[in-house]
């Protein structure tokens, strides 16, 4: 991924739609966030075997996603951005139990759900939905839409033929599909419209967490504004918990309350939305942010560029992983410590916002590490 790629455009037209619709009204779910989190992660990890060899023996390990803690509030919107193969999608995976982590726990609604399977998982699969990037291989070719938007209904054994029926019809009108457009095939329809299709497939079984993964990346500027405020009145009207990955700091900052980064399989920093935009502490969210273009011609980000590619997260660095990239580390005539000792994802002081990286808060420059003999310049 080039960071923030597509930039800012589908966010401001979605705040523009977004504004123009808000007459519209739909009634407001209670305050996000309140109450114990809908999910909660703690020191997730999950590694993938890398097979090599005529026996196909495992030979390697990806660390894709490596002690992660993370919460999802209730009713809120969780961003979850970094670079490419970061590990977001199998943070997703993990948490909807499509996977099994390595190590760590899971729990969702103050269960936990870490080890569950068969009979004991399948009302949490009602409650945990996803929504793909690609609602077009999501999709059976075969079946019209309406089919594949009761296919969860029919699975989970809610309601009678014709009350499913009905339940489809409405939420093909929640997501703006016709009537007419239910005996439809996939290939019928335009990329925003089969995304609106996966909405509704996902939402049909009112669910309480949604994981969005990259759901508008794969669409034209305009489409995007409009999926993404579909999915904000739906958020509002449903009382819907999101988990939305994407690599795109615009639209992330438009529909999250709150934003988790990733860097190789582990968070580098979560904060409130406006606190990371505005006052960014981790060198690698600091580059993502360096990117995103601002609207007003007066005003101009300095450009971070960052360092090399990736590490490979079969061999990710030792010590902080953004080591080999960090601009900051850089600047501080690369302190030992950056290459020996792992940074914890840490609190900046009482507030909300936590950074894992030796030189979080205080500024620019200043070891946080008690006992270190760190450059403090
Ligand atoms: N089933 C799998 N088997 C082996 N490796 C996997 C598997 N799924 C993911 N990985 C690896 O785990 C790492 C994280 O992948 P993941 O799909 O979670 O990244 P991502 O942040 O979602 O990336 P993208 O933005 O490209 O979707 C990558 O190195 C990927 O190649
Ligand atoms: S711990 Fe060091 S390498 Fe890691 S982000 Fe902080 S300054 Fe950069
Ligand atoms: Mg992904």
């Amino acid at each position: 991924m080039s960071a923030a790629a597509a930039g800012p455009g589908a966010a401001s037209e979605a705040r523009a739609v977004e504004s123009r619709g808000a007459s519209a009204g739909n009634a407001a779910v209670g305050a996000a966030g309140a109450g114990p989190p809908l999910v909660a992660v703690r020191g997730l990890v999950k590694h993938f075997p890398v097979h090599g060899g005529v026996l196909r023996r495992t030979v390697a390990w990806v660390q894709a996603v490596d002690q992660v803690d993370l919460e999802v509030r209730r009713g809120e919107t969780l961003g979850l951005v970094g670079e490419s193969g970061c590990g977001k999608t199998t943070v997703g995976r993990l948490i909807l139990r499509l996977i099994d982590p390595t190590s760590g726990a899971i729990s969702f609604d103050g269960q936990d759900i870490t080890h569950l399977r068969g009979g004991a998982l399948k009302p949490y699969r009602r409650r945990m939905q996803i929504i793909f990037q690609d609602p077009f291989a999501s999709l059976d070719p075969r079946l019209p839409i309406a089919d594949s938007i009761g296919e969860g209904l029919r699975i989970h054994g809610i309601g009678s033929p014709a009350q499913r029926r009905e339940k489809v019809r409405q939420m093909m009108d929640r997501v703006g599909l016709a009537p007419y457009q239910a005996r439809r095939y996939p290939h019928e329809f335009s990329g925003g419209q089969r995304q609106r299709i996966g909405i509704a497939r996902a939402l049909v079984l009112e669910p309480d967490l949604v994981v969005c993964d990259e759901p508008v990346s794969a669409l034209d500027v305009s489409i995007q504004a409009q999926v993404l405020n579909l999915l904000k009145s739906l958020q509002r009207e449903l009382g819907l918990t999101y988990l939305f990955i994407a690599h795109n700091m615009g639209v992330v900052e438009h529909i999250s309350d709150r934003v988790a980064v990733m860097y190789l399989g582990k968070v580098a920093e979560v904060a409130d939305r406006q606190d990371l935009f505005r006052d960014a502490q981790h060198p690698y969210t600091q580059a993502l942010l360096s990117a995103v273009p601002i609207p007003d011609p007066e005003l101009r980000r300095k450009r971070v560029i960052l360092r090399g590619d990736v590490p490979s997260p079969v061999h990710p660095p030792k010590g902080c992983r953004f080591n080999p990239r960090c601009q900051l580390r850089a600047e501080l005539g690369n302190p030992e410590i950056c290459a020996a000792q792992e940074p914890e994802l840490l609190q900046i002081g009482t507030s909300e916002h936590e950074v894992a990286c030796h030189f979080r808060g205080n500024g620019l420059g200043v070891a946080s590490v008690a006992g270190s003999s760190l450059p403090t310049n």
